[in-house]
């Protein structure tokens, strides 16, 4: 396993996952018209989903001896209050990180707790992509 990369990945993802939650907070907070009622509890639940997923990540990367960033992704977000363009921006975040995830995996070997771990969080992120292309 070579842990440099998959530490490297990890912080990927991690600044990601931070990035992620603002950016749910955000739309939470903006998301205007007749669909406010349900999608802001949504981005809510989002928002809390990429903090659990931030602190699992950032647990591997103590555990495999690296230092974790602290700093969200520098990729802009989108400040609207339309629906349709947040759903927009949220998709593809959704998108980036399941792919993220989908490399990780690819990188642990030999560790059973950590793979299975990273696997729920990727799970979960395709579930998200599901969601929010139905919710298009
Ligand atoms: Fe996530």
């Amino acid at each position: 396993m070579n842990i440099e990369l998959l530490v490297a990945q990890l912080n990927e993802a991690l600044a990601f996952e931070l990035r992620a939650s603002i950016m749910y907070a955000h739309y939470a907070a903006y998301v205007s018209g007749i669909h406010r009622l349900h999608l802001s509890p949504y981005f809510e639940a989002e928002a809390t989903e990429s903090n659990m997923h931030a602190q699992t990540v950032r647990h591997a990367i103590v555990k495999l001896g690296g230092v974790a960033v602290m700093d969200r992704d520098p990729m802009s977000i989108n400040h609207t209050t339309d629906y349709r363009e947040i759903l927009k921006s949220c998709l593809e975040t959704e998108k980036k990180a399941a792919e993220t995830y989908g490399n990780i995996l690819g990188l642990i070997k030999g560790d059973d707790e950590l793979y299975d771990s990273l696997q729920q969080i990727y799970f979960a992120e395709l579930r998200a992509v599901e969601e929010l292309t139905q919710l298009m």
